[in-house]
């Protein structure tokens, strides 16, 4: 999987599809040679001709053409550019060394080739036995200091993944600024690439944008510290004309909940780099003799068969390698949340009439939202006064309720905040994050807690124990309501190290409540969706997917979702929103973690027993929702329907959905599956007929008929034996709504 070359020092990182070449050159400079589809053998001099004497006029250079391949500092594909030497393009790493200069310049000191993977501490990582992957670690060396830096490169054997890593060794006697620091550099020759990345704001929290990429450069960046719509961590680089099923795309995403920067451009010579780093506008980390620096983990997975690979790959690499294994494949409780049925107005009998509708209608869990604790009935008050508002509720009674009717009982916390009106603040103001020098910006009434202080992270993890320990609780939803601002600690100023420090006792803090609550199911929430990302699904399976439960808006936030991560990962309930019927929100619901947010007693019957009905279906397509293979075949954001389907892994089953926004009246239409097996048979539950999956992988379902605004439609597909006889249903086009579910 991974061969080192001695001969001509080349690195050949591959497995059946994917291969990755990495030269150490002679001047010891790390060369990216090639990336993409498997290549069994290389060319150095071929592929870097383009770099021959006439473009590389560098006296250096000229002694680097003279071997093995050609070298010019300036436009060759680098592994880690240097700073401020002749590469202009975006360094990899800059260190403010003791005597101010920020040159930076890493060479070839030594390398190893381990099974398994390196993990980064303190940070959320990958999980990987040594039979699915080997790592290569190439340790580099400063050519004046000694700073080392060593590059870690985990390539998988059966998916196209690499995942990167860096840690930075001080080995000086001197205190060194670090300044910038990248997970990964990708150096390719361009193919007309595009950016493909989600951008957002609140309720409306991903959408997807593709912008060329050019000379003139891009940034997809948050910087807003930890809760941030502004980008996803996810991004593609595909190539122009790829599309869902064909081309080449690379996936990125990195393994981080704080300020992260990708840096994507074209150089000079029409070559693409492309940098993914810790923030560093907001970024500078002070290094002592003998301390170091890891960088969070960024995984590329490569496609040469559209993006629908690469969303496959990151969906099973989540599964089997990120999220905790007790919850990859248990069934997932149909919930019912508070919030939106209640809000603050709320107590123990309205509670426990919740409990009684829930269960009416087989939910299997009930979660008590925000206003339980301290004062709160307003979100202007008592985050960190985590004691029970035994006024307002008896926690032990509701949850016992629950429990004595074979329920499960879930509660929300905001353990990272402080309200400025609160107990907590009165007594330990020092505990809030922000600038002593400026007047702090209060966002929803709340400032947040000063995490980079373990005695900080202690404490709240204490009053947690005192509400977990006692109660016996099974879910947790885990908020974050606000972004950081006007940083500082009461005695520290240091920003650049603030934004990442506050990252990691985060993940200390969810690291201890993992470690003493294992089996309770966490599901992390930031407003809606704004900490959708790899760190956290590290610590929770689930994460609530946005407070947008109106399904035209749903059906465009979830499919951008799903491009980065699997469906059983993206929580999506159910509200009162007016817009379609209960069963259309169900049925946009339905490919998620799936739950409601309602007061109950205001349903009809009918839409009761709707709910009866299609709890019922949810559990049934459980398995195939939150383990199978998703296939995009019509994205909401380029046409009037979001439509894919998901086939189980056998491919026994599949659930196919269709929404589309605007009215069409006669245009014909066809949804052709994608992933069945093309000989066996399946009977669908859309027309009641049987065809073989060549048939509708080809020819497709027809669904051309007048088709209303917002018409909402998902049917099952299952392999049958017997060989019914196929007859044309005539009526099949009329599409059958009432029997779709
Ligand atoms: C924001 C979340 O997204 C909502 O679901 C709800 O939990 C509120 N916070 C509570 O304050």
């Amino acid at each position: 999987m991974i061969d080192f070359n001695k001969k001509t020092n080349i690195f050949h990182l591959h497995n059946k599809e994917f291969s990755y070449y990495i030269g150490i050159n002679p001047l010891g400079i790390l060369i990216h040679l090639y990336s993409g589809e498997f290549l069994s053998e290389l060319y150095p001099e071929r592929v870097t001709e383009r770099y021959a004497e006439r473009f590389a006029f560098l006296d250096g250079d000229k002694e680097v053409c003279d071997e093995s391949y050609y070298y010019s500092e300036l436009s060759s594909l680098h592994e880690c550019a240097s700073n401020l030497k002749a590469d202009r393009r975006g360094s990899f790493i800059t260190i403010e060394h003791h005597n101010n200069s920020t040159i930076t310049d890493f060479r070839y000191h030594s390398h190893k080739i381990i099974k398994g993977k390196v993990n980064p501490k303190g940070l959320p990582h990958f999980k990987a036995s040594e039979n699915e992957c080997e790592t290569l670690i190439i340790t580099l060396k400063d050519v004046n200091e000694e700073i080392y830096l060593e590059l870690n490169y985990t390539l998988f054997k059966d998916l196209n993944v690499l995942i990167r890593s860096n840690k930075l060794i001080n080995k000086t006697s001197n205190l060194i600024k670090l300044k910038r620091i990248s997970s990964l550099e990708l150096d390719i020759p361009n193919k007309d690439y595009e950016v493909l990345s989600l951008h957002g704001t609140w309720a409306n929290d991903r959408e997807v944008e593709i912008n060329k990429v050019t000379h003139a450069g891009m940034i997809i960046d948050e910087n807003h510290g930890a809760r941030g719509f502004k980008h996803n961590p996810g991004i593609l680089l595909k190539e122009k004309n790829s599309t869902l099923d064909y081309g080449e795309v690379y996936g990125f995403n990195l393994v981080y909940s704080g300020n992260f920067k990708y840096e994507i451009g074209l150089d000079q010579w029409d070559q693409v780099r492309l940098l993914a780093m810790l923030n560093d506008d907001t970024f500078s980390f002070n290094l002592d003799k003998n301390e170091t620096f890891e960088t969070p983990e960024c995984v590329m997975v490569y496609s040469n068969s559209g993006i629908n690979k690469v969303s496959q790959t990151f969906h099973d690499l989540i599964r089997d390698n990120l999220i905790e294994k007790e919850f990859v494949k248990k069934e997932r409780p149909i919930l019912i949340n508070s919030w939106e049925g209640f809000y603050f107005d709320f107590d123990t009998n309205r509670i426990k009439k919740l409990i009684d509708e829930a269960k009416e209608v087989n939910i299997d869990l009930v979660v008590l939202d925000d206003g339980w604790f301290g004062k709160r009935n307003a979100d202007n008050s008592s985050l960190g006064d985590w004691t029970v508002n035994n006024e307002k509720i008896n926690l032990k009674e509701v949850i016992d309720y629950a429990h004595s009717k074979d329920m499960k009982f879930g509660l929300w916390v905001e353990p990272e905040m402080i309200s400025y009106d609160s107990d907590l603040y009165r007594a330990h103001p020092e505990f809030a994050l922000f600038n002593r020098d400026h007047k702090p910006t209060l966002l929803r009434h709340q400032l947040v807690l000063d995490l980079t202080n373990d005695e900080v992270v202690d404490y709240v993890f204490d009053k947690l124990k005192n509400i977990f320990d006692n109660y016996p609780i099974d879910y947790c939803k885990w908020d974050f309501n606000r972004h950081l601002a006007d940083i500082g600690t009461f005695d520290n100023n240091n920003e650049g190290e603030i934004y990442h420090r506050f990252i990691l006792g985060t993940y200390k803090l969810l690291s201890k409540f993992k470690e003493r609550y294992p089996h309770i199911l966490l599901e992390t929430c930031s407003a809606g969706g704004g900490r959708f990302d790899l760190g956290m699904l590290y610590y929770s399976p689930q994460i609530w997917c946005s407070d947008n439960t109106n399904p035209y808006s749903r059906v465009l936030i979830q499919y951008a979702t799903n491009i980065f991560y699997p469906l059983s990962t993206i929580g999506s309930h159910v509200s009162a929103d007016k817009a379609l019927s209960i069963q259309d929100k169900a049925i946009v619901a339905a490919f998620g973690t799936f739950g409601y947010e309602l007061d109950l007693s205001k349903l009809s019957e009918e839409d009761k027993a709707k709910i009866v009905e299609i709890n019922k279906l949810i559990r049934d397509w459980h398995h195939i929702v939150t383990l199978g293979d998703y296939y995009a075949i019509s994205s909401p954001f380029e046409s009037n329907f979001s439509t894919f389907n998901i086939v189980s892994k056998e491919k026994k089953e599949a659930l196919v959905f269709n929404f589309n926004f605007r009215p069409e009246q006669t245009k014909g239409r066809f949804i052709r599956v994608k992933g069945l097996d093309k000989n066996k048979n399946y009977f669908n539950s859309l027309t009641n007929d049987v065809y073989k999956g060549d048939f509708y992988m080809n020819v497709g379902i027809n669904i051309s008929a007048p088709i209303k605004e917002g018409m909402t439609m998902m049917f099952v597909l299952k392999e049958v034996n017997s060989l019914i006889k196929v007859v044309a249903n005539k009526k099949a086009h009329a599409v059958k709504r009432e029997k779709l579910m």
